[in-house]
């Protein structure tokens, strides 16, 4: 590949400020396109994490001093926010916080008692976080274990009977190619009427699609703050039913009402059934700011567009983009904020190489979906670009013009 020509930039421009003052704190030049992994936080999210630092800097759920009870009231009002942001209701649902979605799987999923449970089913294009966790969980049990197949839009395709009984554990939207689990709600129906579990990997969806999970009735879904905005954290919203239903075995403080000499008492409480899942001190700062982060979703708007519409209106120009381009092979068979393709003459990782001497920041690989993309599909590495609220159609075009030039002089 000769690259030796290739010193200017291939177009210019940046309609950040306009973005801003959200974002004001990036650097000017900065083509972050890696926001699948994680967003940048927001002005205001960042100030909401460092003002619990600065100004109340409590531990939580324990202590009766003045800055004790600040961090309760906003945990908790982090709590409300996320339930309501689901619209599910807080009878029903609890909200518990953790390091992040892949820990917030394996905890949930490795107390679920087995029993009453006969096979554990995923799908082919999850994330390592959830396939490996059902493998585990599948050896652990010696529970069958069924992957079954995503259609191109993102429908899981199954019959009633592989459903009895079953913990489905699925992504509703897809990090490779945004598919989206579009048969969700006849999926949850049909799991419930043949006593299974539904376990949501909503790491894509919350900040994409969250108006698919709306009146979906699930037994748990997790989610990562660091894919929303919100500073790097994790939380579970899950029925109280299934909190009661778990077999509590990563205890500590915060767990408990009482602790005898060889026995102990959970909180047992409706409003407290969380704490099974809060084990320890919880990252504080992160919650308040992910309170924030949903917030300032809710209430964005540039270019008389919500989040949502500003973020299609981006997808459609880079999808439209990439379909255009010439020497690659492209995943995705819809627009979405995640677009996926492998180029036909160059190695995905050296392309994104080049692409970040421009400060063009894009990932390479097989974004922990190996057995999807690498061993099933056969697919070399891939690269993947992935939008988030910070990016403008300007950052796309100059994007676009670098791949463009980089796939034509390769050879
Ligand atoms: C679909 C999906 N599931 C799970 C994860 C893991 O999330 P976390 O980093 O919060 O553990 C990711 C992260 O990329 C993801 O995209």
């Amino acid at each position: 590949m000769n690259f030796k020509f290739w010193s200017q930039k291939a177009t210019s421009g940046d309609k950040r400020d306009k973005v801003a003052p959200d974002f004001s704190y990036l650097p000017h030049d900065t083509y972050y396109f890696d926001s699948a992994c994680q967003t940048f936080r927001p002005q205001s999210v960042i100030e909401a994490e460092s003002a619990y630092y600065r100004e109340y800097n409590a531990c939580g759920g324990r202590v009766k001093y003045p800055w004790g009870e600040i961090v309760d009231e906003k945990v908790e009002a982090a709590r409300t926010t996320i339930l309501r942001f689901l619209g599910v209701s807080t009878k029903q649902y609890s909200v518990a916080f953790t390091l992040n979605a892949t820990y917030g799987i394996n905890l949930v999923l490795q107390q679920i008692p087995a029993t009453k449970y006969r096979t554990i089913i995923t799908s082919d294009i999850e994330h390592n976080s959830v396939f490996l966790p059902t493998i585990t969980y599948a050896k652990q049990h010696q529970l069958q274990r069924v992957v079954l197949e995503r259609d191109h839009e993102g429908n899981l395709l199954y019959t009633k009977e592989q459903l009895a009984q079953a913990i489905v554990v699925v992504n509703v939207t897809s990090n490779i190619d945004g598919r989206s689990l579009n048969n969700l709600k006849q999926l949850a129906d049909d799991i419930h009427e043949q006593n299974g579990l539904l376990l949501l990997d909503c790491c894509q969806t919350i900040a994409h699609h969250s108006e698919l999970l709306r009146d979906v009735k699930y037994d748990a879904l997790f989610a990562s703050g660091h894919k929303m905005y919100a500073p790097s954290c994790g939380f579970i919203v899950i029925t109280r039913a299934l909190l009661q239903e778990l077999e509590p075995t990563f205890l500590g403080g915060g767990t408990v009402g009482d602790v005898m000499e060889n026995d102990y008492q959970l909180l047992m409480a409706p409003h407290e059934l969380y704490s099974r899942l809060e084990l320890g001190l919880q990252d504080y700062a992160a919650i308040i700011g992910l309170d924030a982060a949903i917030k300032w979703y809710e209430g964005f708007r540039y270019e008389q567009k919500n989040a949502q519409q500003y973020e299609t209106m981006l997808s459609e120009q880079l999808y439209t983009g990439i379909q255009t381009m010439p020497y690659l092979k492209i995943i995705n068979t819809q627009s979405s904020p995640v677009v996926t393709f492998y180029p036909e003459r160059v190695d995905s990782h050296m392309l994104a190489m080049y692409l970040g001497k421009q400060n063009i920041m894009c990932r390479s690989g097989f974004f922990c979906c190996h057995y999807y993309l690498k061993n099933k599909m056969k697919y070399p590495p891939l690269l993947r670009i992935s939008l988030g609220l910070h990016n403008t159609s300007e950052q796309i075009d100059f994007l676009l013009a670098n791949l463009k030039y980089l796939l034509e002089v390769a050879k």
